[in-house]
């Protein structure tokens, strides 16, 4: 479970998460939309706890990430909108780094586990190839296969689906169902609507910091008075509160 209270981040007179309060239940796919330099990323980075909130508390399956980030972080998964990587490591090498930091090094099964994310990624005859001769669309499969391979209860991800073939948007949105389904609570920010209507059972629009919307697709059809397409609800809805930005 993510509760977000008051949380709240500011940049000299800019207040780019203003006052944000959420609640995403166990298991839930929880979509995060909003125009550019809405504060989704901001948000997101609070949460992996790489930023720290001006204001607000920030609580992951029980744990206040400000009081136990160490334990707030084995329970998540992170995959951020621009992952750094060691280019000069191989696929496989680049895992077991990732495994290491978090201290699973001599995990029973750690083998099989990195094996089948690898072949579930479509990576496995890359896994001895350097990262620095892989496509962007690998690399993004790869930084999944990372942010998974602790088998996180938690899922945050910045923009998955930048740079993906629709084979391999696919594939993501399968496996983050899959995830959902085993009890993974997934909290997702993304610029594809069909990404968040298919994948998504609840979404939040943010705009200038702020939650101007919540609720399924439905709801939000409703909030807006209109049918059709989640283009033209998003639209609506981010029209009807003014223009964000700085
Ligand atoms: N380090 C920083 N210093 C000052 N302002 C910042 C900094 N990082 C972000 N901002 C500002 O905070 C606001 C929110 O940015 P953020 O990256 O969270 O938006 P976003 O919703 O992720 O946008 P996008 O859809 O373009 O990824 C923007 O106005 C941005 O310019
Ligand atoms: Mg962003």
């Amino acid at each position: 479970m993510i509760q977000l209270i008051d949380l709240t981040k500011r940049y000299r007179n800019l207040k780019a998460v203003d006052r944000i309060n959420l609640t995403v239940k166990k298991g839930a796919r929880f979509g995060f939309l909003g125009p550019n330099g809405a504060g989704k990323t901001t948000t997101i980075k609070m949460m992996a706890g790489v930023l720290r909130p001006t204001e607000g508390r920030i609580i992951i399956n029980g744990y206040d990430l400000a009081a136990s980030p160490s334990a707030v972080k084995e329970c998540i998964g992170f995959i951020p909108d621009r992952p750094f990587m060691y280019e000069k490591l191989t696929g496989l090498e680049f895992l077991h780094f990732v495994v290491g930091l978090y201290g699973l090094d001599h995990t029973p099964l750690l083998k099989n586990r990195m094996e089948d994310l690898l072949t579930l990624f479509e990576l496995r005859h890359w896994e001895d190839e350097l990262i620095e001769s892989y496509s962007h669309g690998m690399k993004q499969r790869l930084v999944m296969c990372a942010a998974l391979v602790h088998e996180p209860r938690v899922l945050i991800v910045d923009e998955p689906m930048v740079g993906l073939d629709p084979k391999g948007a696919r594939l993501v949105k399968d496996i983050f169902r899959d995830q959902a389904r085993n009890g993974t609570t997934l909290f997702m920010s993304t610029h594809s609507l069909e990404m968040a209507e298919e994948v998504c059972e609840e979404i939040a629009i943010i705009q200038a910091g702020r939650i101007i919307a919540r609720g399924s697709a439905e709801e939000l059809r409703k909030q807006a008075g209109m049918d059709g397409k989640l283009e033209d609800v998003f639209l609506r809805l981010t029209q009807e509160k003014g223009i964000a930005g700085p």
